[in-house]
């Protein structure tokens, strides 16, 4: 593989930006690309069906375009359903996001997780089976919320959001049973650490988030292995496309902040 061939980090739309933050620490030097696919967000409206051809055909797509070295699907709605398809006909490595049930089983200690994800997440047997696997023994509360990858996408857009919107969309998480309460939520789409501090404020009580992307990206490491190219190499600029139409002129500051710069979208319609 090129050293100087770009990581691709893909996500539904901006969600992945928590992932791209993690891999932008602890690879500084790798170039990386950002691939929003705005004309099928949101993922978490698609049955399994759909979104696993969507997913599918947009990667393809920028693989054909991008050659990158490797992919992460920053998207925990495509990575369950997609991941084995992706794997099976592209010739690339993949990295997935996918519900940290394991890491929050670990580190509760009253026994009552949940995972908070879209509802198409919640629904799938991968995170059933991640669960039997790796949370036998824990009380898991699995809660599919249909408007907390809107808020986040707005919040990141205009720096507010409604409050009492999310803290009814994250309320069912929050468990007691006995004197024992839920201690630890794995964040199951990457869109929500986008509003950890909105969730903090709001939250009955403090509990742990687990947020999978600092794990995401020590994997991505593990697999790059080698892979320092020069800074100063402009071509090797992070840049950000976009599938649709969708105007970024709002999110100039989000992208600009992490030295994203916009670069033509790839252009996919989604039918629907
Ligand atoms: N960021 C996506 C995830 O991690 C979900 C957003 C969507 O519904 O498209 O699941």
């Amino acid at each position: 593989m090129s050293v100087s061939a770009p990581v691709l980090i893909f996500d539904s739309g901006l969600g992945g930006l928590t992932i791209y933050d993690q891999v932008r620490q602890l690879m500084p030097q790798q170039p990386l690309a950002y691939l929003a696919d705005d004309a099928g967000f949101p993922y978490g409206d698609l049955t399994e069906d759909a979104c696993k051809a969507r997913v599918v055909h947009v990667v393809s797509e920028a693989i054909a375009r991008l050659r990158p070295a490797l992919v992460i699907v920053a998207c925990n709605t495509a990575s369950t359903i997609a991941l084995g398809a992706l794997r099976a006909s592209l010739g690339v490595p993949f990295v997935g996001t996918v519900p940290a049930v394991k890491p929050a089983a670990a580190a509760s200690t009253t026994g009552l997780i949940s995972v908070l994800g879209t509802p198409a997440t919640i629904s799938r047997d991968y995170t059933r089976e991640l669960i039997a696997a790796h949370a036998a023994s824990s009380d898991v509360t699995l809660v599919g919320a249909s408007q907390l990858a809107r808020l986040a996408e707005r919040f990141l857009a205009e720096g507010n959001t409604d409050e009492a919107a999310v803290k009814a969309e994250i309320a069912p998480c929050f468990r007691q049973v006995g004197d024992r309460r839920t201690d630890c939520i794995a964040l199951a789409c990457t869109h929500y650490p986008l509003l950890l501090d909105v969730f903090q404020r709001v939250a009955p009580w403090p509990v742990t988030w687990i947020d999978p992307a600092p794990a995401v990206a020590r994997r991505a490491q593990s697999l790059l292995g080698q892979g320092a190219v020069s800074p100063q190499n402009e071509k090797l600029m992070p840049f950000f496309l976009t599938s649709g139409d969708h105007p970024m002129a709002h999110l100039q500051n989000a992208l600009a902040k992490r030295g994203l710069v916009t670069a033509e979208g790839l252009k996919i319609p989604f039918a629907g």
